[in-house]
């Protein structure tokens, strides 16, 4: 079974093949590809653009996507083996992955850390046990990495740049009133090393480093691909001659689960928000970020207004890479009547012609 978990796991030209189709499905966004088709969308946690481009894309796509939050309108999941279930949650995942495996074609989760014990979080586990427990395809909607922003990243940074081989690609820090979660940051450092980027990561201190799994593996994605990875508390240095400035605010590993030993360490940092003096320095740079974002927190208005931010691009590029992806990932699981993907890189259908 493949799923859409992380991205370490896909090489950049099956990537790259989502990214093409996503640029096709702009184009002709209503399509009957996956007629009779339905995915499940777990959230163990808010959203707004996951939610809406899935709910949506599904449709566009003509399945139908149904929406669960456990613990709210849905029972409560417990997703750890051979518990004695005790507590709040009303069913184990083995139950939940197996009743909506036989309902659907596939399963998105979104389920954040816990942060409590980096160490556990780390593993991911939660997403792992539905992947183990399912018989469809799993997508990662969140957890410890957000694989389907780094194919809305990647699609815009084509868009803006084209090849984004040996471009300066900046993943700024930012200060935020909580420590946040570092999956947008380890995924952004996936993607832009995936594809050939010359990466820099600005951070206060060594203590916003990411996890090492991502540091390593950038790394050695950087060098297999023409590109690299630096890291500097430098901002004139960070920002100088910069092609792509990409923000993010995250909670020191070193502090994980201390939220107030965190939230003074990051406290002499507000000064990283992304302004226009910053990318003043730049070679131009489009600026981007995942979304939601704090107004005059992690970027002034006057960066969020400017011609060169492109969030909403990036916004946007979620709907068609998530379709793109879904497309790809029933295609390559085969599934009866799924979709195929004809030589072009066209979704098609055994069960329904495409429109
Ligand atoms: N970027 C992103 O995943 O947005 P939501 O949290 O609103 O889904």
């Amino acid at each position: 079974m493949q799923h859409f978990l992380t991205t370490e796991h896909y090489r950049r030209e099956q990537l790259q093949q989502m990214l093409d189709l996503a640029a096709q499905l702009r184009q002709t966004p209503v399509r009957n590809d996956l007629a009779g088709r339905s995915i499940a969308l777990l959230f163990l946690n808010p959203s707004l653009r996951t939610r809406a481009s899935f709910e949506i894309g599904a449709f566009q796509l003509g399945a139908h996507a149904v929406v669960l939050e456990p613990g709210k309108g849905a029972w409560g999941i417990e997703f750890a083996p051979g518990v004695v279930m005790d507590g709040d949650a009303e069913e184990h995942i083995a139950e939940v992955a197996g009743v909506l495996s036989r309902y659907c074609d596939a399963i998105a989760l979104r389920a954040f850390p816990q942060f409590l014990d980096w160490s556990e979080d780390r593993q991911d586990k939660v997403i792992r046990a539905l992947a183990a427990h399912a018989s469809v395809p799993v997508i990662n909607m969140e957890t410890i990495v957000h694989p389907c922003q780094e194919l809305a990243m990647m699609r815009t940074i084509q868009d803006h740049l084209g090849v984004p081989d040996q471009r300066k690609f900046v993943l700024t820090w930012t200060w935020h009133p909580r420590g946040l979660n570092t999956a947008v940051a380890n995924s952004a450092l996936l993607m832009a090393s995936k594809f050939g980027m010359d990466i820099t990561l600005l951070i206060p201190e060594q203590a916003y480093l990411l996890d090492e799994h991502y540091m390593d593996t950038a790394s050695s994605q950087a060098a297999a691909s023409g590109g690299s990875l630096s890291v500097t508390t430098d901002i004139h240095e960070a920002y100088r001659d910069a092609d792509w400035v990409y923000a993010k605010s995250w909670g020191a590993l070193s502090c994980y689960g201390q939220s107030q030993a965190e939230a003074a360490l990051r406290e002499p940092y507000r000064h990283f928000i992304v302004d226009e003096e910053k990318m003043a320095l730049t070679h131009q740079a489009r600026f981007s970020h995942c979304l939601p974002l704090r107004r005059n927190i992690k970027a002034t208005d006057a960066v969020m207004d400017a011609d060169y931010c492109v969030a909403l691009d990036e916004a946007e590029n979620r709907l068609h890479t998530q379709k793109a992806m879904l497309l790809q990932l029933l295609a390559a699981n085969a599934l009866p009547g799924a979709a195929q993907m004809n030589a072009s890189g066209a979704a098609t259908s055994d069960r329904e012609p495409s429109v």
